[in-house]
This record gives C-alpha cells, sequence and structure tokens, in this order.
C-alpha cells in the first residue's frame, strides 16, 4: 500500500445549510463557513466534506442539482467559493465536494431538453420506459420496483407519455450511465471542479448508477405501498464498474486527491472491496451504514416506539466485521453519522445522565480506529435528535412523502417518536454555537428549527474546556494526526479486545506503539481488573484512571 496525504488527515463533515448564517437569511452559507474556518483549525480537522452546494431547487436539499457549474444563491456565489477553496487551504485544510452523479434534478437543463420528445437528443441521458396496463386497463408504472423515498421509482410524463425512473424523489430523474455522451459531461465537470483546486470527492449514491435494464418485476413481497424494496435491481450491479473504471482512467488518476464513494446499505464488505480495494480503478474508499442502521434507529415502527437499548456487542461484531474484511485490501473511512442519520449522541450517547462523558467517549472510540475518521458538525460538542412535537417542524421531503401513508396507519405520537428517532432531520438542525436565539446560528429566522438544549449544549460553552466532548475531540485528533502515536493509530494493525462484553468498547493497535483503547459503553461501572492493563494513560475523559471504569469513561492507554 502507497502512503498518501489522506490518510492521516481527520475529516469534517459541513452541512452548509445548518453551519453557520453569515447573512441572517436563516440559511448557513459558504460566507458561513469561511467565518467559522479558524474554528476548524482549532478543532484540528483539516479535511472538510461540504454537502452539496450547487444551484437546486433544493426538493432534496441540494442533491437535486439543476447546475453543477454554480452556486445556489442560498449558500452563496461562485466567488464565494473560490475564497472557501483557498483560505482553507491556507490554514492546511483541504476541501472536497460532494459529486451528485446519479440523477439531477428535473430542472436541470439536460432534463428540460430529454422530456420535451422522444427523440430529443437529450432523451437518452435519462432512464424512459412505456406504461404498462393492469387487468381493468389502468396505467401502471413499467415495473414494481420501489424507491428509496416511498412508493414507486417511476414518475410518469404526460408530455411523452411514459415514465422516467428517479429512485429518490419525483424531482430527481436518474441518469442513464449507457449513455456516453452524459458520461463524459459528467467527467467534464469533475475536471473543472478539480482544476479550480478542490481535493477530491465524497461521491453520493454511486450504488446505484447501474440498473437492471431488463427492466423485469421484481418477485419480492411487495410493501405496504405496493412496491417491491428490491435495491438490488439497481445497486452494485457489475456493469457500475465499468462506468467506474473509465471514469477512474478518464479523470480521477490524474490527479493526487481522495474519493469516498457512498455505498450504503446494501453493500456488504465484498461489494465494497469492488469499489475501493487497492487493486481496483474506483474509489480510495467507502462509506457503509452498517453501524448507523443498527440499534432499531432505522427500523421497523414498532421498534422505534420503545426505550433506545445500546447493543455494545453487535454493535462491535458489526464494526469488527468491516474492519477485519477491510484491513489488508482497502483503506477504510470511519464515521459515526452523517447527514442522513440521527445524531450519535441520541443513538448511543446518553445525552440526559452523561452527555460529557458518552459523548467524549464515542468521540475517542472513533478517532483510534484504523482508517480515515469523519466528524459530522456538531458532533464534537454532542448535538443531539430534534426534541419537535410539531410535524411541521421537520423539512425533509423523505418525511413528507413517509406521512402521507403513515398518517393512514398509525396515531401521531407514534408516527412522531419513529420521526425523532429517525429522521434525518435529527442531523440538519443549526449548528449550536452559543447561547444565544438559535444558538447563534443566525439573527434571521432558521429554516429548520434549532433543538432546545442550545442553551446548554453549545460551542462557546465547551470550547475553553480540556475536558469537554470538544475538548476530547481536540486532543485526540491532534494525537492521530500529529503525535508520536501518529503512526500506530493511523498504520497500526487491529484487535478488537473483549468482543463479547456487553459493557466494554476495547481495541488494540499496535505498530510503532502498542495502544489500547478501553471505553466503558455503559452508565454503570465496570471493574476492568480481569485485563491486566498496566501503562501510561495517554488521554483520558476522566481526572482519573483505575481499574474500575466510570461510566462511559474511555482511555487510551500506552502499554
Ligand atoms: C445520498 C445522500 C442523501 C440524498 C441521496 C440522493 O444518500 O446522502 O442525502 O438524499 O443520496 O442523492
Amino acid at each position: 500500500m502507497e502512503k498518501k496525504w489522506w490518510q492521516t488527515s481527520v475529516g469534517y463533515q459541513i452541512y452548509p445549510r445548518s453551519f453557520y448564517d453569515s447573512n441572517n437569511d436563516g440559511v448557513g452559507d459558504l460566507r458561513g463557513i469561511i467565518q467559522k474556518l479558524d474554528y476548524l483549525d482549532d478543532l484540528g480537522v483539516n479535511l472538510l466534506w461540504i454537502c452539496p452546494f450547487y444551484k437546486s431547487p433544493m426538493d432534496d436539499n441540494g442533491y437535486d442539482v439543476s447546475d453543477y457549474y454554480s452556486v445556489d444563491p442560498l449558500f452563496g456565489t461562485f466567488e464565494d467559493a473560490k475564497e472557501l477553496i483557498t483560505q482553507a487551504k491556507a490554514k492546511g485544510i483541504r476541501v472536497i465536494l460532494d459529486l451528485v452523479m446519479n440523477q439531477t434534478s428535473d430542472e436541470h437543463p439536460w432534463f428540460v431538453e430529454s422530456r420535451q420528445s422522444k427523440d430529443n437528443p437529450k432523451r437518452d441521458f435519462y432512464i424512459w420506459q412505456d406504461p404498462k396496463f393492469n387487468e381493468l386497463g389502468e396505467r401502471i408504472p413499467p415495473n414494481n420496483w420501489a424507491s428509496f423515498f416511498g412508493g414507486s421509482c417511476w414518475n410518469f410524463d404526460e408530455h411523452t407519455n411514459q415514465y422516467y425512473m428517479k429512485i429518490f424523489s419525483n424531482k430527481m430523474p436518474d441518469l442513464n450511465w449507457e449513455n456516453e455522451e452524459m458520461r463524459k459531461a459528467m467527467y467534464e465537470m469533475t475536471r473543472f471542479w478539480l482544476e479550480l483546486g478542490v481535493d477530491g470527492f465524497r461521491i453520493d449514491a454511486i450504488a446505484h448508477l447501474a440498473k437492471d435494464l431488463s427492466f423485469e418485476d421484481s418477485t419480492m413481497e411487495l410493501n405496504d405501498d405496493g412496491v417491491a424494496p428490491d435495491w438490488k435491481k439497481y445497486s452494485n450491479r457489475p456493469r457500475l464498474f465499468d462506468y467506474l473504471a473509465e471514469f477512474h482512467d478518464e479523470v480521477l488518476s490524474k490527479y493526487d486527491i481522495v474519493t469516498v464513494g457512498e455505498v450504503g446499505g446494501g453493500a456488504d464488505v465484498d461489494d465494497a472491496k469492488n469499489y475501493a480495494a487497492y487493486s481496483t480503478k474506483g474509489f480510495n474508499m467507502v462509506f457503509n451504514f452498517d453501524h448507523c442502521w443498527y440499534n432499531g434507529a432505522w427500523d421497523d415502527f414498532g421498534r422505534t416506539q420503545g426505550k433506545l437499548e445500546v447493543d455494545v456487542v453487535g454493535l462491535k461484531k458489526r464494526m469488527n466485521h468491516w474492519i477485519e474484511g477491510s484491513l489488508p485490501h482497502m483503506w477504510m473511512p470511519h464515521y459515526w453519522l452523517n447527514h442522513d442519520h440521527p445524531r450519535v449522541m441520541s443513538q448511543y450517547g446518553d445525552p440526559e445522565h452523561f452527555h460529557r462523558e458518552s459523548g467524549s467517549m464515542l468521540g475517542m472510540i472513533l478517532l483510534a480506529l484504523p482508517g480515515t475518521p469523519f466528524i459530522y458538525n456538531g458532533e464534537e460538542i454532542g448535538m443531539t435528535n430534534v426534541d419537535y412535537e410539531d410535524v411541521n417542524d421537520f423539512r425533509d421531503v423523505w418525511v413528507k412523502n413517509f406521512m402521507e401513508e403513515a398518517v393512514k396507519r398509525h396515531p401521531y405520537e407514534q408516527i412522531m417518536n419513529h420521526l425523532r428517532r429517525t429522521s434525518r432531520d435529527n442531523a440538519r438542525t443549526p449548528m449550536q454555537w452559543n447561547s444565544e436565539p438559535h444558538g447563534g446560528f443566525t439573527q434571521g429566522v432558521p429554516h429548520q428549527k434549532s433543538v432546545s438544549n442550545y442553551p446548554t449544549i453549545n460551542v462557546a460553552s465547551q470550547q475553553q474546556d480540556p475536558m469537554s466532548i470538544f475538548g476530547r475531540y481536540k486532543a485526540m485528533i491532534h494525537l492521530r494526526k500529529d503525535s508520536e502515536y501518529t503512526q500506530t493509530l493511523v498504520y497500526g494493525s487491529f484487535e478488537m479486545l473483549e468482543p463479547l462484553d456487553p459493557q466494554l468498547y476495547a481495541y488494540k493497535r499496535v505498530g510503532d506503539k502498542n495502544l489500547v483503547l478501553i471505553a466503558n459503553f455503559s452508565q454503570e461501572k465496570k471493574d476492568i481488573s480481569h485485563m491486566n492493563l498496566s501503562g501510561k494513560v495517554v488521554i483520558n475523559n476522566y481526572d482519573t484512571y483505575s481499574n474500575v471504569l466510570l461510566p462511559y469513561q474511555a482511555v487510551l492507554i500506552e502499554l
């Protein structure tokens, strides 16, 4: 394995809409990020992944792009983007963009043209199919495949009497990757941003570029919407890897950049290797969702109603499965959550009783793993899920689609419990900078309501305190990036310890140094004398350390 700059980097994902609003219009913007570069520098992160800020009608918060070459006025100007990249670089912080290649907005000029007529030159940039008819002679979609956002993955277009494919929302038509002209146009666009100085991409929804072009019905049982959630019809299909190899040869291989593909829930480690093994022409690493969807946080309705129990053994098993399966073959990114998942503090921490302790423990577990860690904005201060009482406070298009069916089947309070546990909006609330109104995110009216705990959970109350969640993240980041432990933390071997212990999260890293990260992932004390761990305490989230770990205590020990 060749050593690369991004292996020792610490990533930080910014959801620009909710990060910092510099012009008080209620929406975070690029100048807001520029103003917070000192903050990011202080935290120590040096690889920013910024969610889409291209021109977009914002049906899915920017993942529906209508112009890849310009910045949406909500976020600022093209000059702001250039300035952000330059100013970040001056601080040693690299910027990667979110590359959306599976679909465009229906307002993208390609689609506007494509839907005009069946013989339009751009028709074939998208996936069009004739309707089918049922026994009653009623028009039905070309097949029974589901969309990720509910209902069918097809939307009817009256004008030409055909359906177009859309695996996300109706306003996000899927591109046809079989079309060479479209592929070349995509490559040109990515070159444009690379030439401008971005250091790589997080590539959105990449597992779905290739579809089963037979378009045959799935035989899978239909869900409540009457469609088959048979994701393999458009996930991880062999043809996809031809597209990726071409993209790699024509663009990616020509730059010293980092690429992280989003392969989502449908890919296991072996699938992931097809995208990111050292020997393939693909990406440098891929994000999987296994640990995010664990624990009933993205589960059936029933399981999201009760108290959330953390199954530490299961969580370790999943993490271990990926790490052991990956280590010799491919580099891995690690993260607790992104903009599509609930807040890790609410999912695996204890915000009510042990906010500081559990938040710093989660950070220490993350930041001592092998691979490249990514922190999601707000995680470093232990931000939580929303406490909304009114469904109208949610903003996500997914929630809106979900509600249409859910209200027919479940009582309102149960729907709210479900959304407060699972909604993507949990991670999309305004960043909590201080105790001023809306957490100091804006002096206007925020596009989405803040979580009401901002007077206590905020940056200002933690930034100067080394033992705060922020303080412990900062110390770990420093250790990982630039210390005598860097080699071991980044490149050392990994061994999970006590895999069957329901309270402990512990692992060993061996490189130049011999390190053990041990964490008590519970509210109860934990005796660890049987582990015979003696050595130097490198980082601790309490002031003391003994053979009895305190609730959510995490310690990095040099043996
Ligand atoms: C990815 C993004 C998500 C978006 C979807 C469609 O999963 O992370 O936010 O809705 O792709 O682009």
